[in-house]
């Protein structure tokens, strides 16, 4: 059986067979790439309802990072979103909150998404792969995002987000199972994953924020904010195609 601290999937994809295949499917970017993460899916989620997955992450002790926590940090944004954005784990200010992305990264990222329109109050749902801070922001070990897991399920399951963005490796990695993510070689691709709980959602992975904080802008149209800047476009326009087909 699978157990269910396998997020989704029990065999981790390499970056050799991630890409199964490439299509040419939509005309705004190059490459669509498909991973095959098919063991996992929707039946494998333990809660009725989302209302059920957040009451028990708020005294969830799972794992040992319930033992620093000041807040558990399940969400922000609205749930009929058609956008998820998931993001590593809070930091200091979001577990202070009990709000994801509300530090100096969190801002960075309200401007990337405000730049095309799109802000938390009214088109996004902002989650993370852990619900609780890791010690000294250190990234989340594998088994903390495995038993948290259940709750990112959940999330997906009932937000039911058309289009799913990965912030940073740590998301990539929870996500996809890819082993050792080079995020700067699939940033800006959408990815198709077979697992039915994640199929039919487009899905791409974009730099951390804090990534860019740590960069300097300059005009090199290969700096890490063009990009983002580049891939916020991206987003956008998948979005207005969604709200077209209404
Ligand atoms: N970084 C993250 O990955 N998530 C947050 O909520 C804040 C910072
Ligand atoms: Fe539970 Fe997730 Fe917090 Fe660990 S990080 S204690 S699994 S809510």
């Amino acid at each position: 059986m699978e157990t269910q601290l396998n997020l989704f999937s029990s065999e981790k994809n390499t970056d050799e067979n991630v890409i199964l295949s490439a299509s040419e499917e939509s005309p705004n970017v190059k490459k669509s790439f498909v991973v095959d993460a098919s063991h996992n899916d929707s039946k494998n989620v333990k809660y009725k309802s989302l209302e059920e997955a957040k009451t028990a992450a708020m005294v969830c002790k799972k794992c040992a990072l319930c033992n620093g926590r000041t807040n558990v940090v399940f969400s922000d944004g609205i749930e009929n979103a058609k956008i998820m954005i998931i993001g590593e784990g809070p930091g200091e200010n979001e577990d202070l909150q009990g709000l994801p992305f509300v530090g100096r990264a969190g801002q960075l990222l309200d401007k990337i998404f405000a730049s095309v329109n799109l802000n938390r109050k009214e088109h996004l749902y902002i989650c993370n792969i852990v619900k609780c801070r890791p010690p000294n922001n250190r990234a989340p070990l594998e088994e903390e995002a495995n038993a948290c897991s259940e709750y990112l399920k959940a999330q997906i399951k009932y937000i039911d987000p058309k289009i799913i963005i990965l912030a940073g490796a740590v998301a990539v990695k929870g996500i996809l199972k890819i082993k050792d993510p080079k995020i700067t070689k699939i940033r800006g691709q959408w990815i198709e994953s077979k697992d039915p709980l994640l199929a039919n959602r487009k899905i791409m992975p974009i730099f951390h924020p804090s990534y860019l904080l740590r960069h300097e802008w300059n005009k090199n149209p290969d700096s890490p904010k063009a990009m983002m800047w580049k891939d916020v476009q991206e987003i956008k326009k998948a979005y207005e195609s969604l709200t077209r087909c209404e």
